[in-house]
């Protein structure tokens, strides 16, 4: 386990418990061991920490006046959403002295705008039911990850979330017209428009994607809708190397522009590790490949069918199916789906989010292949991910034969040789799923020193004493 380190002095938290119950009311909190230990732990088990109460809010008032008494007793604070991020940011330290709050009861959509194509929505709902929501409305919310049957709209804006539709839609980032969110000092920054062109000052909202609780606690978001794409074919391709994987995304995006909403791409090993754990998976080749790709395209079946031919005549791919059922199609997509859970199942892994341009995917793959075999042999490398946005899962297992007390020098030497590979290439050593704790040292060697100079500035600026979810990011 590591510790989130940054235990903060306990200054008073105890004598503010009372107030911060009162606040909520009695549905509102909770210092049941049984009912905290969830929402202490990061999905994976790497990083458990402590705290002496968790607040679920349910009005934007509560939040400002959670934070409002924090501040004055200068108690931190950390934001929870859904507990799926990857990094351990939504995780209190292990010091006991961290108020939790937790966003899962600020569940209202507020409105659905079809004039507009916009939606608001508080923090604490749940993706899946946004889009749904969306949906109801005969708009599209295009956000989708694994994850979305528990990730939280807010969780999704603080850490700038990704997923399978950015190539079509964009990342979270994209798609935020407007929010709400209590800052530091418990005021409430009402930003909460649904406006298409606003030049009046900074943009401010902005500050706040990807800002991962460190700046403020986001109670409420307008997202852009779109209309509904049409029925969508799903097709998984089968390749002898992942630069085809890359020729094959231009050529079908040159047949098809916008009309292809996803592209992912999936290696042996991680297919291997979803046939063996995931109850019912199933190859829909009679082979074993090196790389897939799972795609969904807004077009005729008959369209997919014949550029998935010519790309066949021209060898660029091994082989294709394209489902011909809704059950098919989510079969396929389950595959894709279960990938992390798979990894889980399969044992202790190192995990990295990494983007590069996406021309340069292939000699990424060949750097990195390299440079694993030179530096840490025994390690396999399990890729996948989003290959049309140049954002590549890039896991490693250490082999079984690997004694324990190798495990901790050997997977930080593979990571550095990653993220030293990484930065060459002029890339990203997060992409997606953003800071936390986990990747908290890796930016401060690896990020620009005059950005993070920067950052400590605007942190600074907007939380002098520092209480929003400290010892995150930076
Ligand atoms: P949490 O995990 O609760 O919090 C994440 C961070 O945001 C923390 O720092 C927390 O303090 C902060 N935060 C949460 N809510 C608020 C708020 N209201 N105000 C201020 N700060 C807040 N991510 C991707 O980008 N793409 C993927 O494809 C993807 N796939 C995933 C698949 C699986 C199986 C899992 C488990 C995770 C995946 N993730 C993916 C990571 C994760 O789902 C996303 O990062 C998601 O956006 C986190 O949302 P959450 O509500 O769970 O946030
Ligand atoms: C994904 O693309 O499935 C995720 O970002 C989750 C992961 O990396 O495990
Ligand atoms: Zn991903």
């Amino acid at each position: 386990l590591v510790s989130t380190g940054t235990a903060r002095p306990a200054g008073g938290v105890d004598g503010i418990l009372p107030t911060l119950r009162a606040i909520v009311g009695e549905q509102g909190w909770t210092d049941d061991p049984a009912k905290l230990a969830p929402h202490l732990s990061e999905w994976r088990g790497r990083v458990v920490g402590r705290t002496p109460l968790m607040l679920q809010p349910s009005t934007t008032e509560q939040v400002a006046a959670i934070v409002r008494t924090c501040a004055e007793a200068r108690v931190a604070i950390v934001p929870q959403g859904g507990n799926t991020g990857m990094c351990a940011g939504a995780v209190p330290d292990a010091s006991g002295a961290q108020i939790l709050v937790q966003l899962g009861r600020l569940d209202r959509i507020r409105d659905v705008n079809v004039e507009d194509a916009s939606l608001v929505a508080e923090a604490g709902c749940v993706l899946a039911d946004v889009k749904s929501a969306a949906c109801a409305a005969g708009l599209y919310f295009p956000l989708s990850l694994s994850a979305e049957g528990s990730c939280q709209i807010g969780g999704n804006v603080a850490t700038n979330a990704g997923g399978i539709n950015v190539l079509r839609y964009g990342t979270m980032r994209d798609l935020v017209l407007g929010l709400e969110a209590v800052l530091p000092d418990g005021s409430v920054l009402d930003n909460l428009r649904t406006l298409r062109k606003n030049t009046a000052g900074y943009d401010l909202k902005q500050l706040f994607v990807g800002s991962e609780g460190t700046l403020g606690i986001v109670t409420a978001v307008a997202v852009k809708l779109y209309p509904d794409p049409g029925p969508l074919q799903t097709a998984m391709l089968a390749l002898d190397h992942a630069g085809a994987a890359v020729l094959a995304l231009a050529k079908l995006r040159e047949r098809m522009p916008d009309r292809l909403l996803a592209f992912e791409l999936i290696g042996a090993r991680p297919m291997d590790f979803v046939l063996r754990h995931i109850p019912a998976a199933r190859n829909p080749f009679d082979l074993r490949y090196e790389w897939y790709v799972l795609l969904d395209a807004a077009v005729p079946a008959a369209e997919l069918e014949s550029a998935l031919i010519d790309l066949a005549a021209q060898q660029r791919i091994a082989d294709a199916v394209v489902a011909k059922s809704h059950a098919e199609q989510t079969a396929l997509w389950r595959l894709r789906h279960s990938i992390s859970e798979a990894e889980r199942r399969e044992g202790p892994g190192i995990k990295h989010d990494i983007s590069v341009p996406v021309g340069a995917i292939q000699e990424f793959l060949d750097a990195a292949e390299e440079r694993l075999r030179a530096r840490v042999p025994q390690a396999e490398a399990v890729v996948f991910g989003h290959v049309g946005d140049g954002n590549l899962h890039y896991n490693a297992h250490l082999r079984r034969d690997v004694p324990d007390a190798d495990l901790g020098r050997l997977g930080d030497e593979l990571t550095r040789a990653i993220y030293e590979l990484v930065t060459e290439m002029g890339g990203s050593i997060s992409a997606e799923h953003g800071i936390g704790v986990l990747k908290k040292e890796a930016l401060r060697r690896y990020g620009n020193p005059v950005a993070l100079a920067a950052m400590r500035t605007l942190k600074a600026a907007l939380d002098p004493a520092g209480i929003m979810n400290p010892g995150k990011v930076i």
